[in-house]
């Protein structure tokens, strides 16, 4: 019996995605009602000017245009994803993107300015080896502020093992180079890692910033980046966003001169979606139960890439004892296709609906044809 979470909205909604996992074997779904009250949380922050979601988190289209609808604007880390903006919103969204590659080719700089973007370097050799590209040109710098975390070591984008940022300790020469290139610096950035649940590493990451953006006059942006936490466990609080916004406010009361913006994946849209599949089969092995399901790492690796927890029901048995420890596995070829291990659970039979929560960002897109297995089609509501 599952009663502690009665209010989210896979639960109050349980009927239409049984209806869906009717008609998909595998599904991701969206609800789009939960990604928009995500957005008036985030753009009711009185101490953040601009919200930019980052779009790598799930690129649906029905997703871009709720969030766009909602006063959102967007990071963008590749072409695909400016084009995908397009598409989906017309070539006006352009003033609203910030387009921010990492080790991109010359081109994509060249294509980036071209098109009008607002563009991020996030090392100084662009600077260094094509100057000619960004004279007479607006940009934004982005620095490794050297604090943050997240909650598993690939996501943290700080500090001597991250591939991402100018260091402090490069300020000198990146000035050098900006003045040598003709180019006008009007933002600093900087993300400092994923997953991160204490406000106050965005008032640090200020701070770094502000180092950086006293030595450009012209710099009116600090953009501290995403990685705002999503509780993925019962009980777990939530981000706590108006202590964030204390935290920013007092920092631009000290330093009127900037905006603040945030760049969120994540809060947006990850407890907005789910993925479906059916069980297939179940079986006891050497003490331990297996729950097969119809779908496994290839569309949601996050579990056996970075051992994230996601939430699992029995969604067809929803209000039946949960009486068995299993682990979820799918049927992809390898030891690490599991989705949870040790999951308490009510018995399960084949054709059970089973849902995997929190799915909703860096699920779709992270997800492949291994195996030649079909990526689960993608359903807004
Ligand atoms: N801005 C930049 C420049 C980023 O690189 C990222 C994420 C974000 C913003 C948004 O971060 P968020 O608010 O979503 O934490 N695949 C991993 C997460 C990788 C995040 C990469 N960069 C996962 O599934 O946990």
């Amino acid at each position: 019996m599952r009663d502690e979470a009665k209010d989210t909205w896979w639960l109050r909604k349980r009927a239409r995605l049984l209806e869906i996992a009717g008609e998909h074997l595998n599904a991701y779904v969206y609800d789009l009602a939960t990604v928009e009250a995500a957005a008036h949380r985030m753009r009711s922050l009185g101490a953040v000017s601009r919200v930019l979601y980052a779009v790598k988190a799930n690129f649906n289209a029905d997703v871009i245009r709720t969030l766009a609808g909602a006063g959102v604007d967007f990071d963008c880390v590749s072409p695909g994803e400016v084009r995908r903006l397009r598409e989906v919103l017309g070539d006006e969204v352009t003033g609203r993107i910030l387009f921010t590659p990492n080790f991109a080719p010359r081109e994509e700089y060249e294509w980036g300015l071209r098109e009008g973007l607002r563009v991020t370097l996030d090392n100084l050799y662009p600077l260094s080896a094509w100057p000619e590209l960004f004279s007479g040109r607006e940009v934004f710098i982005r620095i490794d502020p050297d604090r943050g975390g997240g909650h598993h070591r690939h996501v943290v984008t700080v500090g001597a093992a991250s591939k991402f940022g100018v260091s402090l300790a490069e300020l000198d020469e990146l000035v050098r180079l900006v003045s040598a290139s003709g180019a006008k610096v009007t933002g600093i950035h900087a993300h400092s890692g994923s997953g991160i649940f204490e406000p106050d590493n965005w008032q640090a990451v200020a701070s770094a910033l502000l180092k950086a953006a006293k030595r450009f006059p012209e710099v009116r942006v600090l953009d501290l980046g995403g990685g705002l936490g999503v509780p993925h466990r019962h009980g777990e609080a939530g981000f706590d966003l108006g202590a964030l916004d204390t935290l920013l406010a007092g920092f631009r009361d000290a330093h009127p001169d900037y905006e603040l913006w945030l760049e969120p994946g994540r809060y947006l849209v990850s407890e907005a979606g789910v993925l479906l599949a059916h069980v297939t089969q179940t079986k006891g092995k050497s003490g331990h139960r297996y729950v097969g399901v119809s779908t496994g790492m290839n569309s949601l690796i996050r579990p056996a890439l970075y051992d994230a927890w996601h939430e699992i029901v029995n969604l067809s048995r929803i209000d039946e004892a949960a009486t068995e420890t299993v682990t979820v596995v799918g049927p992809i070829c390898e030891t690490g296709d599991k989705l949870g291990t040790d999951r308490i659970l009510p018995p399960s039979r084949e054709n059970d609906v089973f849902l995997i929560a929190n799915a909703g960002a860096y699920g779709y897109v992270m997800s492949s044809r291994y195996n030649l297995r079909e990526i689960p089609p993608e359903i807004a509501i």
